[in-house]
């Protein structure tokens, strides 16, 4: 595998470009549920200054704000900033990659990524510039989502694309998606950062959809990697994922809806 961090990331940059809304609308009500073991995990208490790393539509951002923090929100797609601005006036974003974070030196008493880091063609650059722009004693968390076998989500798209479908299409190549739903990896990548005492807790999570087609419609208009997956298939392949993905959720379903488990690990570390 070649890995080609500059081509991953315009792909990764255009696919968030397109997405605010429709992430904001599949994605919203399950991310936002690792928001609090976040805030927890780095000690987040009122007039700390906090930065959300890959913020996104701003979730953890407004939330660390209604802890009483000061806060900043960088994430690299002017959509997201904007999205963010949109939805919580009154707290701060701005463009910045969680790789090369504009920002000086030792400026916040903690930091999270919230579900960012298995975007990152480089996450271990990200590591180092979270641990650089904390103080000393500040503490960094973030959030990956379980091996897809426990987030049935990814288990169930993996399996339709693995039964009908091509894996193998031509995307630019990134890091393994699922490279840090491995607590051992959470932490030696918080150690080889410089982040002292990792700890690394799983939080459970449920992701509800529309039945039928809910979660092949989240998949296809919500996500880039997973989506670029998708669309490379053959338009007659396509419909055998989709028909797949249909009578897979089935079993999850609670009344009009599908519930399906997608839990996380929440990974943290202090800077010395
Ligand atoms: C899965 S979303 C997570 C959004 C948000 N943190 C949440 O709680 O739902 C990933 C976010 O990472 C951002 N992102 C991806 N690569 C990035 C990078 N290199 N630098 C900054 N943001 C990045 C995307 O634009 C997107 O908003």
């Amino acid at each position: 595998m070649i890995l080609e961090p500059e081509k991953f990331r315009s792909f990764e940059l255009a696919g968030w470009q397109e997405i605010p809304a429709g992430y904001h609308q599949a994605f919203g009500a399950l991310t936002t549920q690792a928001i609090e073991p976040l805030l927890d995990a780095v000690r987040l208490k009122k007039a700390m200054s906090f930065l959300d790393i890959a913020s996104g539509p701003g979730y953890v951002a407004a939330v660390a704000a209604k802890r009483g923090a000061t806060v900043l929100g960088v994430d690299f797609s002017t959509a997201m900033v904007a999205q963010a601005s949109n939805l919580h006036t009154g707290v701060e974003f701005r463009e910045g990659d969680a790789e090369k974070l504009p920002l000086g030196n030792a400026l916040f008493d903690a930091a999270a990524m919230n579900f960012g880091i298995l975007h990152l063609g480089q996450p271990e650059l990200a590591l180092l510039e979270a641990q650089r722009i904390l103080r000393s004693g500040g503490r960094f968390a973030f959030s990956v989502w379980a091996k897809p076998e426990e987030t049935i989500g990814f288990a169930i798209v993996l399996r339709a694309v693995e039964l009908h479908g091509e894996p193998r299409v031509e995307l630019p190549e990134g890091p393994p998606f699922f490279r840090y739903s491995d607590p051992d990896e959470c932490s030696r990548g918080l150690l080889v950062a410089g982040f002292e005492s990792p700890t690394v807790t799983k939080v459970a999570q449920t992701w509800r959809l529309p039945a039928g087609d809910g979660l092949f419609n989240a998949m296809t208009n919500s996500t880039v990697r997973t989506a670029g997956l998708l669309r490379a298939q053959k338009p007659t392949v396509l419909k055998k994922i989709r028909d797949e993905m249909r009578a897979s959720v089935e079993k999850y379903a609670k009344g009009d809806s599908v519930e399906l488990p997608m839990p996380a690990w929440i990974a943290a570390g202090v800077k010395a």
